[in-house]
């Protein structure tokens, strides 16, 4: 699949508000900070489709953009963010809950960790919930770029261990925004789910 046009079109904080299209949508999960934005950027092959910022936390909302006029990639807010208020905290974890329990458009989860470190508990928690939900995902794992050639094999090993058994995890991408190493795996498995 080519991504021949992107389009940001609705920052919402609220499920009710979500569009009424019934479109296929491929949400994106993962720790604040992790390189979710980045990823949409790469894929789209443009810039400054998604905000991305070195203070964690920036994508607040689920981000909305139309891709091709056929589907949707949701930017969601990254979880873990340690200096974001608890009562900030509570609203974007019951956001993310509402829309991945409830929204039947979504035919395909990105899960997004950081190649450099081994899987928090949240990111943990999170597979574990996709699988609760029975959401169908991936787990990318990015900024591949950091990590030393003769190393990556190890490391992607020892993620793969840390998660342990997932039921519902359906590969392991490993990718990277800067070299774009990933990119059209990721998007032929996007085209795969979106016509499932
Ligand atoms: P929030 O919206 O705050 O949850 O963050 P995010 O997950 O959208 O992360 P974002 O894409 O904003 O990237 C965070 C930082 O990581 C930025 O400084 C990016 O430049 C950097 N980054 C993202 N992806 C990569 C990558 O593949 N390789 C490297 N080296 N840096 C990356
Ligand atoms: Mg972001």
């Amino acid at each position: 699949m080519k991504i021949t046009s992107a389009r940001f079109v609705a920052s919402l904080t609220d499920v009710r508000q979500l569009p009424t299209d019934g479109l296929p949508e491929i949400a994106l999960v993962g720790r604040s900070n992790v390189g979710k934005s980045s990823l949409i950027n790469k894929l789209c092959g443009k810039k400054n489709l998604a905000f991305i910022s070195s203070t964690p936390g920036k994508t607040q909302a689920l981000n909305y953009f139309l891709i091709n006029e056929s589907f949707y990639i949701v930017d969601l807010p990254g979880y873990g963010y340690a200096r974001v208020p608890e009562h900030v905290k509570a609203g974007w974890s019951k956001l993310i809950e509402n829309y991945l329990s409830n929204r039947e458009q979504i035919k395909l989860v990105l899960h997004i960790v950081d190649a450099r470190h081994e899987p928090t508990e949240l990111d943990k928690m999170m597979a574990g919930w996709l699988d609760y939900f029975k959401i169908p995902y991936v787990i990318v794992i990015t900024k591949i770029d950091k990590i030393a050639r003769s190393k990556i094999t190890k490391q992607v090993d020892m993620i793969k261990n840390a998660f342990g058994k997932l039921k519902y995890c359906q590969d392991f991408i490993i990718f990277s925004a800067i070299t774009g190493v990933g990119k059209n795996e990721l998007l032929s498995i996007i085209e795969k789910y979106i016509s499932s």
